[in-house]
């Protein structure tokens, strides 16, 4: 009797067909990129790279090694994107990666609203990675604002009226270039008496970076740190475009630091927890690495 012939599966799972796309990206594709990041970093001059759309929905990339292929290229112009995380996983330093190569390689400013540590002291940390933030400030590529968040309240009432302002600043004659970073979101949702509130003014203020046209990240910390998928008190990753968690993951005497893409509206992404790690010119993120002998928390 012949062999039964096999049947060919219908259609590959989606994690395949995604992976399959990242065939063409090795680590050394990833390893050159970072390599370009430290060139472009030096240099500091015009760069010639636009944004590359890879659909008809305009990309705004991130600059992140490795990171913009899970998500097409980068976030979605306009797009509110949540960066989830404990203390210490590296939030802050993302969305500062994703301004300062936003300025230096795309000339796009960008607007941090820190609720956290002061200006000097970030500004200080973040020349670990080559980032002069000061040098930016001075060319008009970045504007700092930092409020204490007891001051989130009176933000609110008079309509976000000053980062308003300071966006519009920035933008001079060209909006929609603006990228903005706010850190924390967590700062900002425990000054409201009640999650009602809370929720209301969070809504509002993604609504508002929308008008503004600005493509934002905005940090949060999770609930709890648990084996759940992160969340938090109000569900703010349900207001948001995109959910970017990232993780510290226990493995034996040591810790890896791992990232995945848990939403993102509008675009075909990497569902898998992706290594990443803290170098020369910031995060670098290994898509198709994966964490070994690690258990998930
Ligand atoms: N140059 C560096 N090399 C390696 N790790 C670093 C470096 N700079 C910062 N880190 C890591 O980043 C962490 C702080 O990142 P940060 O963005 O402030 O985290 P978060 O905002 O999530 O609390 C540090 O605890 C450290 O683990
Ligand atoms: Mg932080």
């Amino acid at each position: 009797m012949a062999a039964r012939k096999k049947k060919p599966f219908a259609k590959a799972s989606f994690d395949e067909i995604a992976l399959d796309e990242l065939e063409t990206l090795s680590d050394t594709d990833i390893e050159k990129q970072h390599k370009q990041m430290v060139k472009v970093r030096d240099k500091f001059k015009e760069a010639p790279v636009e944004p590359r759309p890879t659909s008809n929905i305009e990309r705004v990339p991130t600059g992140i090694p490795g990171f913009d292929e899970l998500i097409e290229g980068g976030l979605e112009r306009d797009s509110t994107v949540l960066v989830i995380g404990g203390a210490g996983t590296g939030k802050t330093t993302l969305v500062l990666q994703y301004l300062y190569n936003g300025a230096v390689r795309y000339k796009h400013p960008g607007v941090f609203l820190s609720f956290e540590e002061p200006r000097e002291k970030l500004y200080k940390h973040m020349q670990v990675f080559g980032w002069d933030f000061a040098e930016l400030e001075k060319k008009k590529l970045f504007t700092y604002l930092q409020y204490a968040p007891h001051q989130v309240e009176k933000i609110m009432e008079e309509g976000g009226g000053t980062i308003r302002d300071a966006i519009e600043d920035m933008e001079g004659g060209s909006p929609g270039t603006v990228r903005f970073g706010m850190d924390s979101l967590t700062s900002f949702i425990t000054m409201f008496h009640n999650e009602y509130e809370a929720r209301e003014n969070v809504v509002r203020f993604i609504e508002n970076l929308a008008d503004w046209n600005c493509t934002s990240l905005v940090t949060v910390e999770p609930r709890h740190v648990s084996p759940d998928t992160p969340s938090t008190e109000i569900g703010v990753e349900f207001m948001v475009d995109g959910v970017i968690a990232l993780y510290m993951i226990k493995s034996g005497d040591r810790r890896e630091t791992a990232l995945e893409v848990l939403k993102m509206r509008a675009t075909k992404h990497l569902r898998k927890i992706c290594p990443y790690k803290f170098d020369r010119a910031g995060i670098v993120v290994y898509p198709k690495e994966t964490i070994f002998g690690a258990k998930l928390f």
